[in-house]
């Protein structure tokens, strides 16, 4: 922990704008005053944007718009001076064809926000999956102070006695209906019973994951990821952050001062411990390629390896985030890393302290949710990288959510071509597969879909389900929500979109896991593999024109985060020019 304070006061940002005499100064001042500011609003005080996530229709993130007038009540409190603005927010839920296809978009709307306007620092408001890597992103390539508050997980969810959690209970519920134990119309009736108050995902899901990321990497006040969306004290925590902001930006404590390798190793092992999504590791590589903090699949599997998961939370565990919240939260599970040499004790935070100043007193109050060592669900938790010749740049499973029988695996590939081809024939009664089989799904990866949809858990075929089935090895290039499970490989790479191994595996092959020895393994030989690769013709067609073609062409491999390759580094925060 390096950090040295800047001096204050000094001339800021913000003056550029609203500094002066000059002709532009007043076209900047002048408009602003239209919404009844008072003129010492402009005086040189720190002005802090809130960059909102909020929309009806990115749901776990509608109440946000409460959480920024508490923000704002902070900044003021503080002597600064909060002006909000919206950004693209990319739903999970509602955004087709997945919302991943988003994120990037999301991060450029962030970045040239975040630089474009008349601020000094930013409070990032976000809470469904995409919206917390993607402002994270953002802000880490403009390098102003920049603070997450999160939105906080829904409360539980109960359904005729049991505790139900978002995601996870669709995917169960969903097989239920499959193997006739439950009605269409009971899952009908479960729905309204999961989703019962305003937040994300009430899992350790992807959403609850990257809200602790950003707490474990030092980007939000200690205790943020785990408060309910509803709880008072979520308001609390705005109000604090918005706060804290504006002394961040009298020191200008800049995301590069906190987001070093040492805080992504921390956040790597904070992922091991919370049992936390795989979708971290991709979301976390894009944000280390905007710091240029060298970080790789292989720190995955080195710090996390020999971290337990301690967290005992859907999908992993059995519970949900108020139980853990009610626990302590994250800064238990930080000390419980410190406490065991698995913590950068020294890595700066947000608060302008080191992480272990701000968790090395709390306590567990319930060792049923935050787990003693000795009672781990997974002894070595984290996530496994695979590598093999059908993934020579890498492939991820999470041996939490995995189970064990299958971590050593041999079985006969039943090939689906696209997710198209794996809706219209998986629960046909005629396909020749059981449960010793590996389910192999191409054409899901980031250029494939295209965005790399969560399809890679893809559900077991029906009569399997009827037999009791629960799990079989899958494998794709796709990614997997964060509330899902199952032995699944995942972000497969090269994706077979791009010509990768994944793409000339045939049914009837048989392919080989090993988790503990880090392999996944197409089991033909080396020339016939070259020979299937030297026929191989692309099968996705390139995306004619928008977005989505730009996304097709410039996206980067899972193993490097899915950035486009454009937007990888930081452009800081100069002051365009500009004259009126
Ligand atoms: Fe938005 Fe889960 S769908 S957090």
């Amino acid at each position: 922990m390096t950090f040295k304070p800047a001096k204050w006061p000094r001339k800021l940002r913000s003056q550029e704008w609203f500094g002066g005499t000059s002709k532009d100064a007043i076209y900047h001042r002048g408009w602003m005053k239209n919404q009844g500011f008072p003129a010492d609003l402009f005086d040189g005080r720190p002005v802090i944007g809130i960059c909102n996530t909020w929309s009806e229709t990115t749901p776990c993130n509608a109440h946000l718009r409460d959480l920024a007038e508490r923000v704002k009540n902070g900044v003021w409190e503080a002597g600064g001076f909060p002006l909000e603005f919206p950004v693209f927010s990319p739903s999970e839920v509602t955004l087709r064809p997945t919302a991943m296809l988003f994120r990037n978009l999301c991060a450029m709307d962030v970045e040239e926000a975040l630089r474009g306007k008349c601020i000094d620092g930013v409070v990032l408001l976000a809470g469904c999956d995409k919206t917390t890597p993607a402002l994270l992103m953002g802000a880490a390539s403009v390098d102003l102070p920049a603070i997450v508050v999160s939105g906080g997980p829904m409360l539980n969810g109960h359904f005729r006695g049991e505790r139900v959690g978002s995601g996870t209970h669709i995917r169960k519920f969903n097989e239920a209906v499959k193997a006739g134990e439950m009605t269409p119309e009971e899952f009908v009736e479960a729905e309204a019973s999961m989703s019962r108050s305003p937040g994300s995902c009430n899992t350790m899901g992807t959403a609850s994951t990257m809200a602790s990321m950003a707490e474990a990497l030092g980007m939000a006040l200690s205790g943020n990821a785990a408060i309910p969306a509803v709880d008072s004290r979520r308001r609390v925590m705005s109000q604090i952050t918005g706060r804290r902001i504006v002394q961040m930006v009298k020191d200008d404590l800049k995301p590069s001062d906190i987001m070093t390798k040492a805080a992504f190793e921390n956040a790597i092992r904070t992922n091991a411990a919370i049992g936390g999504s795989t979708n971290a590791v991709i979301h976390l590589l894009a944000i280390a390629g905007r710091v240029s903090v060298d970080l790789s699949l292989d720190d995955w599997d080195h710090c996390g390896r020999d971290v337990p998961t301690i967290v005992n939370l859907l999908p992993s565990g059995k519970h949900l985030m108020e139980e853990f919240f009610f626990a302590g939260g994250l800064p238990v599970v930080i000390r419980r890393l410190g406490e065991d040499g698995l913590l950068n004790k020294d890595a700066l935070t947000v608060s302008g302290g080191s992480i272990w100043d701000e968790v090395k007193d709390v306590q567990n109050w319930n060792d049923d949710v935050i787990l003693p060592r000795d009672k781990a669900l997974t002894k070595s938790g984290g996530i496994a990288v695979l590598r093999g010749n059908l993934a020579p740049n890498g492939a991820v499973l999470k041996p939490s959510a995995a189970s064990p029988e299958l971590m050593v695996h041999r079985g006969r590939a039943v090939v689906f071509e696209d997710i198209e081809d794996y809706k219209a024939r998986v629960d046909r009664d005629d396909l020749n597969i059981d449960e010793t089989c590996v389910m192999v799904l191409k054409n899901c990866g980031p250029r494939g879909y295209p965005g790399m949809a969560e399809v890679g858990d893809m559900a077991l075929p029906a009569k399997l389900l009827r037999r009791g089935i629960t799990d079989m090895v899958r494998i794709s290039d796709a990614r997997m929500s964060g509330t899902a499970y199952g032995t699944v490989v995942l972000h497969t790479s090269p994706e077979a979109a791009a010509g990768g191994p994944l793409a000339v595996v045939q049914s009837g092959d048989f392919i080989e896991l090993d988790v503990g020895a880090r392999r996944i393994h197409l089991d033909i030989s080396d020339a016939e593999l070259a020979a299937r690769l030297a026929k191989w013709e692309p099968a996705v067609p390139r995306p004619d024109g928008g977005y989505v073609q730009l996304y097709h062409d410039r996206v980067t491999g899972a193993e490097t985060g899915a950035d486009f390759d454009f937007l990888v580094g930081c452009r800081g925060n100069a002051v365009a020019r500009e004259s009126h």
